[in-house]
């Protein structure tokens, strides 16, 4: 069974995603209220997150060779984040070592060199091979949805994973979370790469500490 899919992302007025203040509490609080049972992160996402939120990473430890024990009340997501290009080699212990998530789950690909397939291998880390360029997303969310039991999954990405998901059918809904901000002329648009207008149903609207959460459902 495929997992319902949520594009959730915070926004400015202009639907930029980036160059204003994001609350971030906030922005994971929101995303929290979904209920999804993972977090689906692009490769560049997951990395420009930890330049934008760590000055230096930190040196890997025995620990993060360790998968971590599940204890039977964490209800945190998984992240599962897709690099089939093998960015986040070296980097994965932060977002281990965060407790954001249960743990940290990778899509990749066939075309996926080895040795990352390795450094996944020596550090415990779980990894669904789906596609043969690019991870193939229907098959990689049905896998998640067969292998961990996620029903209902949500994005964490700027925009380009998004649009590859609505060019794919794989999306049911979107949840945009508009901050009162405008950032004008430099604006980097959530659908940019997106090839072919959409139609959406509004569903519902909240607001919420200042800002607007807004919920279209997909046709
Ligand atoms: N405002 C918000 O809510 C929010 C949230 C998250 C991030 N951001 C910001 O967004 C920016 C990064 O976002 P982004 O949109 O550039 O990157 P992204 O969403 O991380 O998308 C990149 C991912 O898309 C995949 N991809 C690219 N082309 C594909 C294709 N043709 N088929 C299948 N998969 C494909 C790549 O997969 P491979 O691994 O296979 O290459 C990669 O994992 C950062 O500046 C970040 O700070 C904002």
């Amino acid at each position: 069974m495929l997992p319902k899919v949520v594009v959730y992302n915070s926004v400015s007025v202009d639907g930029a995603i980036k160059d204003f203040d994001v609350d971030i509490a906030l922005h994971y609080e929101v995303a929290g209220a979904i209920g999804a049972q993972a977090m689906l992160a692009g490769s560049d996402t997951a990395k420009s997150g930890i330049e934008i939120f760590m000055k230096t990473v930190p040196a890997e430890q025995p620990s993060d060779f360790v998968k971590p024990v599940i204890k039977e009340d964490n209800n945190r997501p998984y992240w599962a984040i897709a690099d089939s290009r093998a960015k986040l080699r070296g980097l994965l212990h932060v977002y281990r070592q965060s407790g954001y998530g249960k743990d940290v789950i990778i899509l990749v690909s066939s075309t996926t060199p080895k040795g990352y397939l390795e450094y996944l291998k020596e550090r415990n880390y779980d990894y669904i091979v789906a596609g043969s360029d690019h991870v193939d997303y229907r098959a990689a969310l049905e896998e998640l949805n067969t292998r961990y039991g996620i029903s209902t999954i949500v994005t964490d990405t700027g925009g380009v994973l998004a649009s590859v998901l609505l060019e794919q059918g794989l999306v049911n809904e979107i949840q945009l979370f508009v901050a009162p901000q405008i950032v004008g002329k430099k604006a980097v648009s959530l659908f940019r790469s997106l090839n072919q207008p959409l139609k959406l149903r509004l569903t519902r609207t909240k607001k919420v500490k200042g800002h607007a959460l807004l919920v279209y459902e997909v046709r």
